[in-house]
Parts: structure tokens; sequence; C-alpha cells
């Protein structure tokens, strides 16, 4: 008796893992659906750019114009490589696991994906990055988690309005901030605990650009950060807006091979207001 018990509950188990498992690639697909969808924008605007150029080119025949052309041209192509470079990486799963990363280039790369989307719902973006040290990260998958932040972000402010994105070394702790803030509508306090649960959403589902509504975003971005050994962070204000703070480990910090340093949760300075909420 006792025995098919255990037995059962071992199957149980052994059923959840799978389920789980099938979660993380379920996450995995929605998130590069989404990347797929912005980018195929994102591409179609750059061959415009080239076939208008090139149309220019055509038409006139003296020296000034047609290297003004070539030059956007190329300009244009080499940014369509980029975009399809990262698809190309996401799609792939291509990356080496962490290793020592230049966030700023990170983040420049994936607000490339995004630069369509945020003119068209005039969303000013302010961007502070000053020299920090190299952030000890998994690349492909900060990437997707910037994303569901800048994303969300986006969304949270459907008349348009400033998003923030800053770096900055956490020299007590070893830890790079990564801040994004919106000044949109604000997350209720109430609400504000079960932002990261698996499928909690307040979207009625996907938006025009075909974005949001799943309610997995921040549960995966829970996942990412937590297997980096770091922290995520929400600070949220009805009507004024969220800023939801990344904490990854530099390298030195990543490298030292000690165990994580569990620090409590404190304000960030210059926060917008109301409770921290951790998602770990
Ligand atoms: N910046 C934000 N401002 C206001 N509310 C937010 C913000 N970010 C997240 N939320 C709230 O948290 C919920 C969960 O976010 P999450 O990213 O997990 O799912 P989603 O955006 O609804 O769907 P998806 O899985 O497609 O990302 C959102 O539905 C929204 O209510
Ligand atoms: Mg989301």
């Amino acid at each position: 008796m006792e025995d098919s018990g255990s037995a059962e509950i071992a199957k149980l188990r052994e059923q959840i893992e799978s389920l789980k498992q099938q979660l993380v690639q379920a996450q995995r697909l929605t998130a590069l659906g989404e990347l797929v969808g912005t980018t195929t924008h994102e591409f179609n605007n750059v061959l415009m750019t080239i076939i208008n150029y090139a149309k220019m080119g055509i038409r006139h025949k003296d020296a000034p114009t047609r290297n003004k052309c070539f030059d956007k041209i190329f300009n244009a192509g080499n940014r369509a490589a980029k975009i399809t470079n990262t698809v190309l990486g996401m799609a792939r799963n291509r990356s080496a696991g962490q290793e020592p990363t230049d966030l700023k280039l990170l983040i420049e790369n994936t607000l490339l994906l995004l630069e369509r989307e945020m003119n068209k719902y005039r969303i000013t973006l302010d961007k502070s990055f000053p020299e920090i040290p190299q952030a000890f990260i998994d690349g492909n998958q900060i990437q997707q988690v910037l994303l569901n932040l800048l994303i969300n972000a986006r969304q949270a402010m459907p008349r348009g309005g400033r998003l923030a994105i800053k770096l900055r070394h956490d020299a007590e702790e070893d830890m790079i901030d990564l801040i994004v803030r919106d000044y949109g509508a604000g997350i209720p306090a109430e609400k504000l605990p079960r932002i990261f649960d698996s499928f909690y959403t307040t979207k009625s589902g996907p938006d025009a650009s075909g974005k949001g509504g799943t309610g997995l975003g921040l549960s995966m971005c829970r996942d990412i950060i937590e297997a980096h050994h770091g922290r995520i962070q929400v600070q949220s204000t009805v009507g004024k807006g969220t800023a939801f703070t990344l904490k990854l480990p530099t390298v030195t910090k990543a490298t030292r091979k000690c165990a994580p340093v569990v620090v409590p949760v404190t304000s960030v300075p210059g926060a917008v207001g109301q409770p921290m909420v951790s998602g770990k």
C-alpha cells in the first residue's frame, strides 16, 4: 500500500518535471516568436531604405548623389546583417553559456530591434550607460529578459512617454544594475506580488503589434535571472510608473566562485516609490 503510494508520488514528480521542461521550451518559443515578429517589420524597413536609395542611385548619375546612395545602402545592409544575426543566435540558442559581456552593446543591439516599434508608439528613450565592468551573463537569455521588460514598459504607456534605461556598477556587491524605468500606468500594490507568477496577465491578449498577454514574460525573466545568481526587483506607483532593476554579476564576482551572497532587498535610489517586490 505504502509502496504504491510512493511510486505514485515519484510518477507525479516525474510528470511535473517533464511539464516544467515543456513550459521552458514553450517560453523560449514565445520569446522567439515575438522577436521574429519584431524583426520582420524592422527588416522590411531596412529593405525599403536599400531599394529607395538604389533607385535614387540609378536615376542620378552624378558622383556625389551616387556616393551618398552607396553610403546609405552600405549602412542599411550592415543593419540588416546585425538584425538577422540576433535572430539566428536566439533561434539556435547558440549561446556559449555565461561569458564576459558588454551590457551596453547588448542593450543597443536589443533597442535596434525595437526602434520601429518605439517610434510608432512615440516612446522616447533616455539612456545612461557609464563605463562599468563587464557582466558575466548569457547574452541571448538576458536579451530575452530585456525584450520583455521593454515591451511591458512600452505597453504601460499606450499614449507614448519616456522610457529610461540605466546601467550602473554596485561596487559594494560587485553587481551590475540594469534599470528599465517607465513613466506609465504603474502597478497597484495588491497586484505587485503576483506579476512574476506564470500566466499572470492583466492584458486581454496580444496588442496591435502582436505583443503581450500570455503572462509568461516576467516568470521567464525571473527564471533566467535566478540561473545567473542575480536578482530582479520592481518598484511601482500607480499613475507614475514602474522601475525594474536587474542585478547581474560582474566577471570578477562570478569567477570568485564563492556562494552567491544573499543581500536583503533595500530601496533602489531614485526609484519611483511604493513597496519593492523581489522576483526571488
Ligand atoms: N512596466 C509595467 N507597467 C505596468 N504593468 C506591468 C509592467 N510590467 C508588467 N506589468 C504587469 O505584470 C503583468 C505580467 O507581465 P508579464 O510580462 O509576465 O506578462 P504579459 O506582458 O502580460 O504577457 P507576456 O507573457 O506576453 O509578456 C502584466 O500583464 C502587467 O499587468
Ligand atoms: Mg510581458
